[in-house]
């Protein structure tokens, strides 16, 4: 009985501490800090229904994962113009108005698995900085990609398509920056080794858990092991088929119009930066001989006007000497006074 009547206390002491916020409130809030220098908020796990429109808007790192957020409207970020990492992972999206991540041109990495998308918003492809892509563990079963722009501008390095029930690898258009695929844990009954001509600079490429087939199981490996990438999420195919039964992949992919267009892609980045560069250093030296000429005549001018001054007294008059004599000190930046 005794042992009873501490516990309720306890209970009632305990409750009356939670209702008046002082056990979890502090918890309950975002909080800021610094990552490599960047400013962080971590709002995650806080039954968030909506993007919070109060918090500094020069962060750089927002987490917002673990949240009850369902919508993501076009204001959602339109404060928050300088995040370039964003997690939105493990909540409820359903869906994205158009224009959400329009604003957020400095985007470099967005993670937005685990959440019951259908669709990838396209313009997020077009986003100027984003080099890694999370959007695994959705329904992307009504992808539609007739809306989307190609090429696609932003210069992604990372994907993350696992586990959305694909039935083939979607056609994004030539990616040349992409190094890591990851396709696993969807059907893919569908796949075409064709799609694989999008990515001339692949390294990584996951299809473990698929129901990929046989020849496409062959096709990967064989197309892998020509590009020099890591065969090692690729599934061990089970039977070796003839040539007949299952052609060599490689005037689908490495020899084909697409891949070269990726290459070529890549050569003009290249070269455009090439440009850019001897550009920029040609304007610096331009820029450095200016100035030089430009000390050099103000040198030259002083000089004269010096040797004017010391002349003065013996060409004018004492009495107009006098008389000008504040505008004839020697005045260092005036040139316009002589
Ligand atoms: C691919 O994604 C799945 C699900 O997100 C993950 O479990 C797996 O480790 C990833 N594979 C690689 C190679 O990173
Ligand atoms: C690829 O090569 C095979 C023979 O190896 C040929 O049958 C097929 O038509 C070729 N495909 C294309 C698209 O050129």
């Amino acid at each position: 009985m005794e042992l009873h009547w501490r516990l309720l206390t306890f209970i009632v002491i305990l409750q009356s501490l939670l209702s008046q916020g002082f056990v979890l409130q502090d918890d309950r809030k975002c909080k800021y800090g610094r990552i490599e220098k960047l400013l962080r908020i971590r709002c995650y796990d806080l039954d968030l229904k909506e993007v919070p429109q109060n918090l500094k808007t020069s962060v750089e790192v927002l987490d917002l994962s673990y949240n009850r957020i369902r919508k993501l409207k076009s204001s959602s970020f339109q404060k928050y113009t300088d995040i370039k990492f964003l997690m939105l992972y493990e909540n409820m999206i359903l869906s994205v108005e158009p224009g959400t991540f329009e604003p957020l041109t400095s985007l470099q990495e967005i993670d937005l698995s685990s959440n019951g998308l259908t669709t990838i918003p396209l313009e997020l492809f077009q986003l100027p900085r984003l080099r890694n892509l999370y959007i695994d563990s959705n329904e992307l079963t009504s992808l539609d990609l007739r809306g989307l722009e190609k090429p696609i501008r932003a210069p992604l390095e990372y994907l993350n398509i696992a586990n959305c029930e694909l039935k083939e690898l979607p056609d994004f258009g030539i990616m040349p920056k992409l190094w890591q695929l990851n396709a696993s844990k969807n059907p893919l009954d569908n796949f075409q080794v064709d799609s694989l001509a999008n990515f001339c600079h692949l390294q990584v490429i996951d299809l473990t858990k698929t129901q990929i087939s046989q020849c496409g199981c062959q096709q990967v490996t064989n197309h892998i092991m020509m590009l020099g990438a890591n065969p090692k999420f690729v599934p061990v195919c089970m039977e070796a088929l003839d040539v007949r039964e299952c052609p060599l992949p490689y005037n689908r992919t490495i020899h084909s119009p697409t891949f070269a267009s990726c290459q070529t892609s890549v050569q003009l980045a290249e070269t455009k930066n090439l440009w850019l560069f001897a550009a920029a250093c040609f304007g610096g030296v331009c820029f450095v001989l200016l100035v030089v000429l430009y000390c050099f005549v103000r040198c030259r001018r002083k000089r004269v006007q010096k040797r004017m001054q010391k002349r003065k007294p013996f060409v004018i008059s004492p009495r107009n000497a006098i008389n000008r004599q504040p505008e004839d000190e020697p005045l260092h930046c005036d040139i316009a006074r002589t």
